[in-house]
């Protein structure tokens, strides 16, 4: 007899459960927005709408082709293999291998010539010590990574030195290097804006894509790798070029999204990926009514950064086989008589010195990549190809003519995450300042917003709302997934 009673139920679920699943609206199609759609679709939660304002989906994943190759002008590195769920993904597939980068070696000076190795080591630790917050020194919850940086450096670094005046005098030129890679690996204009205390948890082993892009995830994701015809059924389900203006949640059971060409979409949740920049900039005209005060101050008080990177390819090779990375530090002198003109400066000196490195890209012959930080971002991502080629090859010769006879770069590529509307940034970060231990703002971020009836209606995902794993593809991952959850769990228990 109960066996049959089993077979009631399970029929009940089939013919009412499935007619009652909720119907689930998600906006944006970058991995946090794929991982929900995807961990819905798994579970028989079939009615579902993505919408997304650009012509493509991946968001800040963005492989592109390049020559034979693809490159990726977003994601990159798989940082790490524990308790990384990209890399879970995607470990059985062979699609990754070792990055093999180490700044350490590869700084060098502007008179042409390389850092001397043991400033090059002290230099790198130091970088990677603040930006995976390991540094538990004295650093009160007010202090910038600039801070934590500068405490260190004070103590340990330049004591080691004092009787060397040459190398005094180098390391305090590199304070300038030193913060531009603090800057970029945290994404923000300056290191006095990011805290140097946060939960964010990372792992210094990078590893990257063989050849084939970060777009590999969403592919995984979607299941269409490594065999397309075991695709989720999810391709009609994404809208593209529907960018979500209004988004109309208190008034009943539903919520109503409307679009910029006034398409209108109505569904039982809304899960709301994109960036902590678009927030910013748009939770006033967005939220119909306004989020309540305590969602508006953790948009208010996250931090939110940028970053360009660019890819650019020589007509001939220069380098030496086992040339993987070249970072440029920059004397004082020479610092201040850049002699090339074209494109933005600041205080007197122009972008070209906030070019940081160039990158070998693997499986793709000649191709480098760049990254570039600091507070000119804008002004740089509106310059023309033919400057940016310039301004490159000028800092390519400054550093290296005299090792090699660098070539002609012939083709670049660049990013625009600065000022593209729908990202208006790269990653989310701590600012300093607004850390307490045990309190996560990003969790206050990744709270979902109930209705006038106390139900969940808005649901919030993406890398910004992850306490640990924010600016990382992984941690976007890791919240569409806790926001599917979320919503399977609470329809498991009406279903109670
Ligand atoms: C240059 C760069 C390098 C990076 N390098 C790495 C790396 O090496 N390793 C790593 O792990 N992570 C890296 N990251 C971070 C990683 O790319 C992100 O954390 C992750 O991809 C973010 O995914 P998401 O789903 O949270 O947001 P997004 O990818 O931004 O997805 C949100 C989507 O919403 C869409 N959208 C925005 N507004 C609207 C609207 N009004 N209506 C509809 N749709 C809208 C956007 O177009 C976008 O597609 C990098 C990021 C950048 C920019
Ligand atoms: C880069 O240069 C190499 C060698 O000339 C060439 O094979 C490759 O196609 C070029 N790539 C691009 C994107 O132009
Ligand atoms: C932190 O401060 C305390 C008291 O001022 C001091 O005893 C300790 O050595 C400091 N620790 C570090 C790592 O600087
Ligand atoms: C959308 O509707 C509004 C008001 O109904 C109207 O002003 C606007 O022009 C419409 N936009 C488009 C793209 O149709
Ligand atoms: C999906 O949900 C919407 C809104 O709740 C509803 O109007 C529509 O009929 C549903 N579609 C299916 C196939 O169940
Ligand atoms: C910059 O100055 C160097 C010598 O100091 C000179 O060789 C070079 O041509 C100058 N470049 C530009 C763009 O003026
Ligand atoms: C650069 O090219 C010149 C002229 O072809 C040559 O004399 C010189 O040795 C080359 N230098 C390097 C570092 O390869």
């Amino acid at each position: 007899m109960w066996k049959f009673s089993y077979l009631i139920v399970f029929l009940n679920s089939l013919v009412v459960g499935h007619a009652e699943r909720p119907s689930v609206i998600i906006i944006g199609a970058g991995a946090s927005g794929i991982a929900a759609a995807t961990k819905l679709l798994e579970n028989s939660f079939n009615n579902i709408t993505i919408l997304e304002a650009e012509d493509r989906i991946g968001g800040r994943i963005n492989t592109v082709k390049f020559g034979q190759n693809v490159v990726d002008l977003g994601a990159e590195y798989c940082t790490g293999t524990k308790g990384n769920i990209a890399y879970d993904l995607v470990k059985d597939y062979d699609v990754l291998e070792p990055a093999g980068l180490t700044l350490e070696d590869n700084i060098y000076y502007s008179d042409g010539t390389k850092l001397d190795l043991s400033l090059s080591h002290d230099l790198n630790d130091l970088i990677f010590e603040i930006y995976q917050k390991k540094y538990k020194g004295n650093v009160t919850e007010g202090k910038s990574t600039g801070d934590a940086f500068r405490e260190r450096y004070n103590s340990v670094i330049l004591p080691k030195y004092q009787n060397d005046k040459k190398k005094t005098i180098i390391l305090e030129e590199g304070l300038r290097f030193s913060e531009g890679f603090v800057s970029l690996l945290d994404a923000t204009p300056s290191w006095s804006e990011a805290s140097a205390n946060s939960d964010f948890e990372t792992q210094n082993e990078d590893l990257v894509w063989k050849g084939v892009g970060y777009k590999t995830i969403i592919d995984i994701l979607m299941k269409s790798y490594p065999d397309p015809k075991k695709k989720l059924d999810i391709d009609d389900k994404i809208h593209l070029n529907k960018k979500v203006q209004r988004i109309i949640w208190d008034t009943d059971e539903t919520v109503t999204v409307v679009t910029a060409d006034n398409s209108t979409y109505t569904a039982d949740y809304v899960i709301f990926t994109p960036s902590a920049g678009v927030l910013k900039k748009d939770k006033d005209t967005l939220f119909d009514p306004k989020l309540p005060s305590l969602k508006e101050d953790a948009i208010i008080n996250i931090g939110y950064g940028s970053v360009i990177k660019f890819v650019i390819n020589f007509s001939t090779k220069w380098w030496h086989d086992d040339d993987k990375l070249f970072a440029f530090f920059w004397s004082h002198d020479d610092l201040n008589s850049i002699n090339f003109s074209d494109g933005p400066s600041k205080d007197g000196v122009s972008w070209v010195a906030q070019i940081l490195e160039l990158i070998t890209v693997p499986h793709n012959s000649n191709a480098w990549s760049g990254w570039i930080s600091g507070d000119l971002l804008q002004e740089i991502e509106k310059l023309s190809d033919e400057t940016m080629k310039m301004g490159i090859k000028y800092v390519v010769n400054k550093f290296l003519g005299k090792t090699y006879n660098v070539t002609e770069i012939t083709e670049i590529v660049k990013s625009t995450w600065t000022i593209n509307e729908n990202f208006l940034g790269a990653i989310s970060y701590v600012k300093r300042g607004t850390y307490k231990r045990g309190e996560s703002i990003q969790g206050k971020l990744a709270e979902p917003v109930t209705n006038a009836a106390g139900k969940p209606k808005l649901l919030f995902a993406g890398e910004a709302t992850h306490s640990t794993h924010y600016g990382l593809v992984h941690g976007a991952v890791e919240t569409g997934h806790r926001e599917a959850q979320r919503i399977i769990e609470l329809y498991s228990k009406a279903e109670q």
